[in-house]
């Protein structure tokens, strides 16, 4: 959660760092600021609200060259969305400013000890403790780096930071732990920032900071400080392995549309050279290193949040069945604090579309020491989770912009498929069917883009219930979880998602006619078990939503409305499910005039507990 930008080089320092904020936007959206220096004076512009604001605001000042600047994009943890909860923030004298990701947990201690040494406060941040420490050491230091250093061994928590002193234009100072930092490398020129998308369009070549890595940065060069090991770091560029293509809208109005659009050619990205039917092969290139491993594996714990949790159910479903191989699925906030048995023949398997959530690194980080196999499902390239496992398997969904998540979603389905199918070392029934059926998808997906206007008049039916209930069962299960999540954090209806099993057992009582159910009703050996939830749910005046099997005829007998997909089996159900779920979801939140892209409260990337 929030982006930090920054730029030191030639030229046009602000125009990056705010091109860059706009496209990290996705990590926050209550407000944004920039600092730069022009002419020894220190210049800092902030705004409430999107990065749209600020640019205007810098717009009418009519800054046109600056060499240096460090931008953010802002997730409110500690205190309002308001101007002076902004970054960058900045020391009593406005000579040093800061802009910060993450949360420091000793910030009411350190607040207490600055303000008992005369500091004032504008802020209700955490951050705001940074300039003013600094400021305080450099009374100490001999220069800013050593305070800066020093500043930064003093605070607790999780952090990526980046600060400026105005008696140094030349220079840009960064540290991180426990969140994702980002330096380009360009000729005489470096940049900074939260994600590679924000630099990518200008260099290829990159250097991941790691924990306790501090940087001192100017145009032509980097050293690197491990504060944690004293040493210093010596790191070659790498090269960003994927093009640099942005995500653009096109002719969608949103990016969330787009995205759900994009199913088809996620699918075929996540299959592309991995399902080789002719060869009877599945492939995965990320694990070629942890074949002989994966031969002792008896038992899989799988950690996400999330929609990529509800993957993970898919996945444990699917794995079980296909390799016949034990699966657990954990919450990673809930993992990471469990003090639980993990013998060394235990796989962690982390999924997440960002590489960057706090909770799934954490759980990653929880069993470093314990020497069991670390694997991920990562979709961003280079981000944190992918470089800190073992082996894994990339999504290949390109950038999500949407903070829902919805392709992403696809992707991790379809590579677990992928994955259940090559553990399973072909000895599985499905292992012809499944390959032949994941190359059949995408087609499949476009069949349910076509009935798309009856889901959109469905979703404005249904679009005024303030509750609404998601069962399935098996397969659908976890796909109930998933479209209740979809529907709640995008339209802002209560939902919830239920084992349709479980009716009986509670939920059955919130059921009357202002309580419609979503059941996923599909073709499958437990049909007619949720045909009688149905039938029980409309004994109690419950509307009900069915999605069902092209072709079957029982489902719309009892359900007041049905939305087919087209018949598949049932393990790449999930993925035609989803679809159907997640237009429902987003007509729902259009029409209710919710901007889906930005949710309120949300955030696209989770990167503090
Ligand atoms: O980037 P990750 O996959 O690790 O993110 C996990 C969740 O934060 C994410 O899936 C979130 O639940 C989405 N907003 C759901 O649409």
């Amino acid at each position: 959660m929030c982006g930090i930008v920054g730029y030191i080089g030639k030229t046009k320092a602000v125009d990056f760092v705010v091109d860059g904020l706009q496209s990290l936007e996705y990590r926050g959206y209550d407000s944004a600021g920039v600092s730069t220096i022009i002419d020894g004076q220190a210049v800092t512009t902030k705004q409430v609200g999107r990065v749209d604001a600020l640019r205007v605001e810098l717009e009418s000042l009519s800054i046109n060259k600056t060499a240096v600047a460090v931008g953010h994009t802002r997730w409110a943890t500690h205190g309002i969305p308001s101007v002076n909860n902004a970054h960058p923030h900045f020391n009593s004298d406005k000579t040093i400013f800061v802009v910060h990701n993450g949360i420091i947990e000793n910030y009411q201690e350190l607040r207490t000890m600055l303000q008992s040494k005369g500091y004032s406060f504008v802020s209700e941040t955490d951050t705001e403790v940074i300039p003013h420490l600094i400021d305080l050491n450099l009374k100490t230091e001999k220069s800013f780096q050593k305070a800066f250093e020093k500043t930064i061994e003093e605070l607790d928590g999780a952090y990526a930071i980046s600060a400026l002193h105005v008696s140094e234009p030349d220079s840009l100072y960064v540290a991180r732990l426990s969140s994702p930092l980002v330096i380009g490398v360009g000729d005489g020129e470096h940049f900074l920032a939260s994600d590679a998308t924000a630099i990518m369009d200008r260099t290829k070549k990159v250097i991941y900071l790691d924990d306790y890595e501090v940087a001192h940065i100017t145009p032509d060069g980097l050293k690197i400080h491990n504060i944690r090991d004293a040493v210093q770091v010596q790191k070659e560029a790498e090269l960003l392995d994927y093009d640099a293509e942005k995500a653009a809208l096109g002719d969608y109005p949103n990016f969330m549309l787009k995205e759900i659009h994009e199913a088809p050619q996620t699918i075929q990205s996540a299959i592309r050279g991995r399902i080789k039917p002719e060869a009877n092969t599945v492939k995965l290139g990320g694990l070629d290193n942890v074949m002989e491993q994966l031969q002792f594996i008896d038992r899989i714990v799988i950690v996400a949040c999330g929609t990529s949790y509800y993957a993970g159910l898919v996945g444990e479903y699917l794995i079980e069945e296909i390799a016949g191989i034990p699966v657990e699925v954990q919450l990673a906030s809930e993992f990471k604090y469990r003090n639980e048995p993990f013998s060394r023949s235990t796989a962690l398997l982390a999924i997440s579309q960002s590489g960057e959530t706090a909770d799934t690194i954490a759980a990653l980080k929880k069993v470093e020491s314990y020497g069991v196999l670390r694997l991920g499902i990562v979709n961003a390239v280079g981000s944190t989770i992918a470089r800190m496992t073992d082996a894994g398997v990339y999504c290949h969904a390109g950038p999500e912009q949407s903070v829902a998540s919805t392709k992403a979603f696809i992707a991790q389905v379809t590579v677990l498929t992928e994955i259940a199918l090559n553990l399973s070392e072909g000895r599985t029934p499905l292992y012809k069917p499944l390959m032949k059926e994941l190359q059949a998808l995408p087609d499949k997906v476009k069949q349910i883009f076509e009935s798309d206007g009856d889901i959109e008049k469905l979703a404005h039916k249904y679009k005024d219930y303030v509750d609404f209930l998601f069962i399935g069962r098996k397969y659908g299960y976890p796909c109930a979880l998933e479209g209740a999540l979809k529907l709640k954090e995008i339209s802002y209806i209560h939902a919830e998602g239920y084992s349709a099993g479980e009716m009986k057992h509670g939920p059955l009582a919130m059921i009357d006619k202002q309580f419609p159910t979503f059941a996923i009703a599909t073709d499958g050996e437990l049909l007619e078990k949720t045909v009688s939830n149905i039938e029980e749910i409309r004994a109690r005046k419950g509307k009900v939503v069915a999605i069902a099997t092209q072709g079957n005829k029982s489902v719309a007998k009892v359900a007041g409305d049905v939305i087919y997909i087209p018949e598949t089996l049932e393990q790449t159900q999930p993925l035609l499910i989803a679809i159907v779920m997640q237009l429902f979801s987003y007509h729902v939140a259009m029409a209710k005039g919710h901007n889906v892209d930005r949710p309120r409260n949300l955030a696209k990337s989770v990167t503090v507990e």
